[in-house]
Formats: structure tokens, sequence, C-alpha cells
């Protein structure tokens, strides 16, 4: 997929045009897969005016753990990074749903790969996006024959760039099957996410997703969820999943900030349930939209709301 960039970005300490944002051929991260990044939406608020910046400060500081454990060294917490992204949103003053992608990244033109002494800098740059799969239909998702990296060899709690191909092996495989998406299993032989995607299932009016420690991205989305599901009263399980249990669940769906909520019609080619969105599956879905797009004031306080200038609609 490519999409287009807003007109500004962030890079290493100021606001320059996009096409100015740029690196070495020799950076340590580009080598080496040594950054760290957030995927963060903005969704135009039911107003038209406002751009609702999604559990912000949640991603900021999650970000933040992510350059921990690259050992970065960077003069932002999570306030200060938010102000960062936000100064941006309001920069680029965008007319529709945003993707924001913060990058913390080891700039230095080094060859030894390790994490200490080489610096760390910090770019964010903005693009359009709506939908990133297709959500006006069921999703085709097989298992995928990869395993998800383990904790202890690179953690896939952080959102660290070299995981990601891992996520692209993952992803590949499903599109070479003719899936949409594939749901990989960790090297205990349990379900764990999605390419770029957590992942719940549905049995028995519960909803169920693995645990953080199945090797998962600690997604913000998946949070939600289980905070929408308990407002809601519907029982929430967070535990190892079996392959298995894949095939017999009533319902199941991904959820993340690209994928927003996307539910899932096919596994290994079986029909989930009776192949179409089940009921809880469509009330957490319902729930999720009307919240972004500023439509439920129980979930204002996920929402960083950025008002675009007047002027700015008027150029
Ligand atoms: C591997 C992976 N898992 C899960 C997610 C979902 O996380 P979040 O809801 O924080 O976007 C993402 C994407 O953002 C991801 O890349």
């Amino acid at each position: 997929m490519t999409a287009p960039m807003l007109e500004y970005a962030f890079f290493e300490g100021e606001i320059v045009p996009f096409a100015d944002a740029k690196v070495s051929v020799a950076t340590h991260a580009l080598q080496y897969g040594t950054g760290a990044f957030a995927g963060i939406r903005g969704y135009l608020d039911a107003d038209g005016e406002t751009i609702n910046i999604f559990r912000l400060k949640d991603h900021t500081a999650r970000m933040l753990n992510s350059a921990k454990l690259l050992r970065c060294e960077l003069p932002y917490d999570r306030d200060s990074l938010a102000d960062v992204i936000t100064s941006l949103v309001e920069k680029n003053a965008p007319t529709g749903d945003v993707y924001i992608r913060p990058f913390i990244y080891k700039p230095a033109l080094q060859l030894t790969p390790r994490l200490r002494g080489i610096g760390d800098e910090l770019t964010i740059y903005l693009l359009s996006l709506g939908d990133y799969l297709d959500l006006k239909r069921g999703q085709k998702a097989i298992v995928s024959s990869w395993f998800r990296i383990p904790d202890n060899a690179i953690p896939s709690r952080g959102k660290l760039s070299g995981s990601y191909v891992n996520s692209a092996f993952i992803k590949d495989e499903a599109e070479e099957k003719g899936a949409d998406e594939a749901i990989v299993l960790n090297t205990s032989g349990k379900v764990s996410e999605g390419s770029s995607c957590n992942l719940f299932i549905v049995r028995n009016g519960a909803l169920i997703t693995p645990p953080v420690t199945a090797d998962i991205l600690e997604g913000i989305t998946r949070r939600t969820m289980v905070q929408f599901a308990e407002d809601a009263g519907i029982p929430v399980e967070q535990r190892a999943i079996d392959r298995t249990e894949l095939y017999i669940a009533d319902e199941a769906f991904f959820c993340g900030t690209g994928v927003q909520v996307a539910w899932i019609e096919t596994i290994d080619g079986r029909p989930v349930g009776d192949a179409k969105c089940g009921p809880i599956t469509a009330r957490i879905r319902e729930t999720f939209f009307n919240a972004v797009r500023g439509r439920d004031s129980r979930y204002a306080s996920y929402l960083t709301p950025v008002r675009r200038p007047v002027a700015a609609g008027r150029m």
C-alpha cells in the first residue's frame, strides 16, 4: 500500500517539508532495524472540522517503552512527545483521516550492531489513510507457517522496526495463499496475533484474547476492545488460545490502529461461526467507530481533538 504523505514532517528537532526529512543510506536503523515506532490514527470528527487523535498518550507511552528496550535516550516524556505530535497535526491541518507515524531511530553511520553510544533521533510524518483492510466484507485468514518471534529474541511487545521483518513474512504468506491476513502462533504453539494486529475470538458469549505474555504487541486497540466489552457486560478472558479453538470459535476479529475492527469470515478455509459478522463483534465495532468519530461521550477522554484553523480551510 502506498499512501499520500502530508506536507510537513518533524525531523531531528524541527518541522520541515516532508521531502527534506531524509537520512543517509548508512544509517544504523536502516541497516539493522534499530528503531521504534508508533502508528496513531487521527479521525475526522462527526463535526467535520476536528481531528480526533485516538489514545495519543497511550501511544506515546508505549513508544517510549519500545525506545527503552532499545536503550534510547531522548529528551521526551509521554506528554512532551504527545505535544510535538499534536503540533505537527496542527501544522498540517488535515481535512480527513490521517495516520501518524512517529519513529525513534539510531541515526549513527556506524557498522557495529549495538544499542548504546550511537545517539537517538525522532522523526514524525503523517499520511492520509482510509481503511487498511476492506472492512465492507469479512476477512479470509490463514494460520501462518511462520512463528512469532519470541520475547527473548526480539520482543514483540515493543514496536521495533527490525521485528517487522517477521510481520512481512507472515503477511507475504497470507497474500501468497490468497488470504487477507494470517494468524501467527508463538514458539509455544499458542495463538499470538496477526501480522499487524491483535486477535479476539468469541466462544460461548465470552471475548477471548491471548495474554500480553503470548509474544503479542501490547495493542492499544486491544486494550480498548477489552474496555468496551467490560462496559457492555461481556465477559473477557485473556488466556492462551489453542490453534484448534480458532476452528470452533463462534466469532473472530482482528483489531489494531491500522485494521481498526475487522471481522474474520474464514480461517484456513473453515467458516468462523456462520461466516457472518457476529453480534458481539458487531457491537464492539459500532462502539469503536462511534467513539473515534466523537459520537460517544463515554469515551471522549480517548480523544485529543485538534481543530482545523479556519484560514487553512479557506486556502
Ligand atoms: C504486530 C502488531 N500487533 C498488534 C497491533 C495493534 O496495536 P495497536 O492497537 O496499538 O495499534 C499492531 C499495529 O499497530 C501490530 O503491528
